[in-house]
């Protein structure tokens, strides 16, 4: 197992690989190249200081190239990427474009198409200064939210019946499978398992929505296979309270697609904000993909004022993802001494640092490292 410091388990590489790795890009809308150029700087520094080779592949996918062409995400692309280690996202998202168009081809595209059944999505606060809860330091903060990514309220079943009438009708399934179910919750006991605490806590909704019981079942029984794990459930109401009230109580969360979208933007928020917050959507050993979790943010894109740091965090977690856990923690470390020294003073738009600057100021912290 990797002993990265985002608990990354049964990694693609090894750390040893003679060619070099395959990444497809997509830097996509909004802020998305302007975060896209800064990780990628960290990238291309690190290859250069430990002597890593990647050979990139640059895909036009969002909305510019869907206005210009009227393709959102073909199916031949997601082939040619099937050939490669991993994938870098910026940001999909477009108000010019009817909502969740570009959303649904390409970011549930790669991630159904890609069987990316974990979605990663560390919290962790790096400096006491940056959360807004009273009381609370670093040591307080730092979990693991392994959000399920290929079913729920994301697969796209239902549709509408009787559309733009006054009979109208829509519905979207919720699809929880058993195989679903225990491949996640095997790799959330693990993740827990690899970490000190050896804490895991399912957030569902297991009071009002019977579908779960499939999971409470699929939860315990796995867990049997456990027992140096401790473990605990809790619904997501709970869980959104917790967050605020006690964050230390979490350490590995597993939950639900939906829920896990909606608790990571609150994670985020306790933890310094989305411009923090990094995830890899995985298939463990198989390409797999590494986004910074904000969106295009389209009221600031193009004036260089966007924070990189979560886009820079993704790189850390697709180093940890190839075999390369110490090199994903000199970025890490990076990160954390700027935010801790005051010279990134925080993760917000508006912080007086271009994104420029601050993938400077990272990159500076990085070479020094290696
Ligand atoms: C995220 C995003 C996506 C999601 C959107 C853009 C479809 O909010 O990655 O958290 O809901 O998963
Ligand atoms: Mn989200």
């Amino acid at each position: 197992m990797s002993t990265a410091a985002t608990g990354i388990a049964m990694a693609r590489g090894d750390g040893s690989a003679e060619r070099p790795y395959r990444l497809a890009v997509i830097a996509g809308d909004g802020v998305g190249p302007e975060v896209m150029a800064q990780a990628l700087r960290i990238l291309e520094l690190v290859a250069e200081k430990r002597g890593l080779r990647f050979a990139l592949t640059r895909y036009p996918f969002g909305s510019e190239h869907y206005l210009r062409t009227n393709e959102t995400f073909p199916p031949e692309a997601l082939e040619e990427i099937r050939g490669h280690d991993a994938v870098l996202l910026g940001a999909i998202g477009d108000p010019r474009i009817e909502t969740g168009l570009l959303e649904r081809a390409i970011i549930a595209g790669l991630r159904f198409g890609l069987d990316l059944y974990i979605n990663l999505r560390p919290v962790k606060l790096y400096a006491e200064h940056l959360c807004p809860l009273k009381g609370i330091t670093p040591a307080d903060i730092d979990m693991m939210v392994v959000r399920e990514n290929t079913e729920d309220l994301y697969t796209g079943m239902g549709g509408h019946f009787k559309r733009g009438t006054p009979d109208e009708v829509a519905l979207q399934e919720m699809i929880l499978t058993r195989k679903g179910a225990d491949r996640l919750f095997r790799y959330a006991y693990e993740l827990a398992r690899s970490r000190e605490r050896k804490k895991l806590t399912l957030v569902d909704k297991a009071n009002a929505v019977r579908a779960f019981d499939l999971w409470r079942r699929a939860f315990a029984e796995i867990g049997a296979e456990y027992p140096d794990v401790s473990t605990n459930c809790q619904y997501v109401d709970a869980a959104c309270m917790n967050f605020v009230r006690d964050p230390g109580s979490y350490d590995v969360i597993v939950t639900s697609n939906v829920f896990g979208d909606i608790v990571t933007d609150l994670g985020a928020m306790i933890a310094g904000g989305m411009g923090l917050a990094a995830s890899g959507n995985l298939h463990p050993g198989q390409v797999s993909l590494f986004e910074p979790i904000h969106g295009s943010a389209p009221d600031i894109a193009g004036k260089n004022q966007a924070c990189p740091l979560a886009a820079i965090l993704s790189i850390q977690m697709l180093l940890d993802y190839l075999g390369h856990p110490g090199e994903g923690r000199a970025i890490e470390a990076a990160v954390e001494g700027a935010l801790v020294e005051l010279e990134i003073p925080s993760a917000q738009a508006g912080n007086g640092l271009s994104t420029q600057e601050m993938g400077k100021i990272v990159a500076r912290r990085v070479a020094a490292l290696l």
